[in-house]
C-alpha cells in the first residue's frame, strides 16, 4: 500500500535579486502555514546578488526549501510554470518573493479551492484589498489601462486580473501548461486566457504592501511583453495581417491629423481647437477606413455602425492616454525624445488595435 508522503501544498516564488528577502520570506510561510504540509520552490534566474547561494544555505537545514536556478533565462511567467511543474504537491500557489503579497491569506486561498474553486486569487481590489503598495501615480494609471483591457479579454469575472498572487490545483495548471504564452509578468492573465471554459475564480482580498528590500523588476519590456500577450490573444492564432493592415490605417490617420490640423490653423483656430479638430477627423478617418479595409469582413452597419464609432473614439481616447503616459516615461530616460514616441506610439497602435479586435469589431 502506498501512502501520500510528499506536500499538500507547493509555493512558487518567482525571485530576482532578492536575497534580503528570502529568510523573510521563510519565515512568514512557516508562520502562516502552521498546520499545512507545505514546500516552497523558489525560482531563481541567476540573480547577481547571490540569491539561489541564500535559498540553497537554508534549504540545506529546511528540507521544505528547494531552489530552481535556471541559467541564460529571465521572466517572471516562464519562472512561474517551471516551479510549478517542478512540483508533485496537489496544490500550487504563486507569490511575489519580496514580502508584497500577504502569505497570510494563503490558508484562506487554499480552503476556497479545497471547496470547490478552480483557483483563489488575492486581490487588491475587492472587500479590504488594497494597491497602496504601487509605486507612483503613473504606475497606478498604466495599472488602471491594463486592468480594464484584461478584464475584457479575460472570460471569467475578476476585479485583480493583474494579480501575481493565487493557489489552484497543480493538475489544473499542467492541463493548461501547453497553452500558455509564458512571456512576461503576467502569469495569472496567462492561466484565465489559456482556459478553454472560464475558470471560477474567489478572490480573496489583502493589502498589497510597500516592497521595503530590492528593487523592483518592472521596465519597458515587461509592457511590451504584456502588449504581446493581449496581442496573441486578440488575434486567436489568426495570421497578424490583420494587425499590420490596422498599422497602416493608423499611419495614415496620423497624416490626416497633421493635415486638418495645419489647415484649421489657416482658419484662424487656436492650436488646441485646431489640435482637437484634427484628432476628432483623424478617429473618424481611421475608422471608417478599418471598417471598410481591416475589418471588412466582419463590416459594421446601420445602428452597428455609429456605435461602433463612438467605442472606437472612446478606445482611441484611452490608448492615446496610455501613449502618452509611457512617452513621458521613457522620456526621462532618453533625452532625444524619439524612441520614447516610437515606443508610446507603437503600444498606442497595440492597445488600439487588441481592444477595437475584441470590442469594436467583434465576430459574432
Ligand atoms: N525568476 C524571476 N525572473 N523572477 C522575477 C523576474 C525574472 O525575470 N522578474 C521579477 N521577478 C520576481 C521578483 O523578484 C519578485 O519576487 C516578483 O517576481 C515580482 O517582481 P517585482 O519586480 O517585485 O514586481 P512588481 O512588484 O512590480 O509587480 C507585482 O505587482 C503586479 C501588480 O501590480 C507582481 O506581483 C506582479 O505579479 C503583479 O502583477
Ligand atoms: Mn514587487
Amino acid at each position: 500500500m502506498t501512502q501520500d508522503v510528499g506536500p499538500a501544498l507547493c509555493v512558487v516564488v518567482p525571485c530576482y535579486n532578492e536575497t534580503p528577502n528570502v529568510a523573510p520570506m521563510v519565515a512568514a510561510l512557516d508562520a502562516a502555514l502552521a498546520g499545512i504540509d507545505w514546500e516552497v520552490v523558489f525560482v531563481d534566474d541567476d540573480s547577481p546578488d547571490g540569491t539561489a547561494d541564500t535559498v540553497r544555505a537554508i534549504a540545506r537545514t529546511d528540507r521544505r526549501v528547494r531552489c530552481l536556478r535556471r541559467i541564460g533565462r529571465r521572466g517572471l511567467s516562464s519562472a512561474v510554470i517551471e516551479g510549478a511543474l517542478s512540483s508533485s504537491a496537489d496544490f500550487l500557489a504563486v507569490i511575489d518573493g519580496d514580502m508584497q503579497h500577504d502569505e497570510t491569506r494563503l490558508p484562506v486561498m487554499l480552503d476556497a479551492v479545497r471547496g470547490g474553486a478552480d483557483m483563489a486569487v488575492g486581490s487588491r481590489h475587492v472587500g479590504d484589498g488594497d494597491a497602496a503598495g504601487l509605486a507612483s501615480p503613473l504606475r497606478e494609471r498604466l495599472s488602471a489601462v491594463g486592468i480594464g483591457l484584461a478584464q475584457m479579454l479575460a472570460r471569467a469575472p475578476i476585479n485583480d486580473p493583474m494579480s501575481g498572487f493565487f493557489l489552484m490545483r497543480r493538475i489544473r495548471f499542467e492541463a493548461l501548461a501547453h497553452r500558455l504564452n509564458g512571456q512576461g509578468f503576467k502569469i495569472l492573465l496567462d492561466l484565465l486566457l489559456a482556459a478553454p471554459e472560464p475558470l471560477k475564480v474567489v478572490e480573496v482580498p489583502y493589502r498589497f504592501r510597500p516592497r521595503t528590500l530590492g528593487e523592483s523588476k518592472l521596465d519597458v519590456l515587461v509592457l511590451v511583453q504584456f502588449a504581446g500577450l493581449l496581442l496573441d490573444k486578440a488575434l486567436g492564432g489568426v495570421m497578424p495581417l490583420r494587425f499590420i493592415a490596422f498599422a497602416l490605417v493608423g499611419a495614415f490617420g496620423m497624416v490626416v491629423n497633421l493635415a486638418i490640423t495645419l489647415a484649421a490653423r489657416r482658419f484662424g483656430f487656436d492650436f488646441g481647437t485646431a489640435q482637437a479638430i484634427g484628432t476628432v477627423a483623424a478617429m473618424v478617418a481611421n475608422f471608417e477606413m478599418n471598417n471598410r479595409l481591416t475589418y471588412r469582413t466582419m463590416r459594421l452597419r446601420g445602428g452597428g455602425y455609429w456605435r461602433g464609432l463612438v467605442l472606437f473614439m472612446l478606445v482611441c481616447g484611452l490608448g492615446a492616454i496610455a501613449n502618452i503616459g509611457i512617452a513621458r516615461a521613457l522620456y526621462r530616460q532618453d533625452a532625444t525624445g524619439i524612441a520614447a514616441s516610437a515606443a508610446g506610439a507603437a503600444i498606442g497602435v497595440v492597445w488600439n488595435y487588441a481592444v477595437s479586435a475584441t470590442l469594436v469589431w467583434r465576430a459574432r
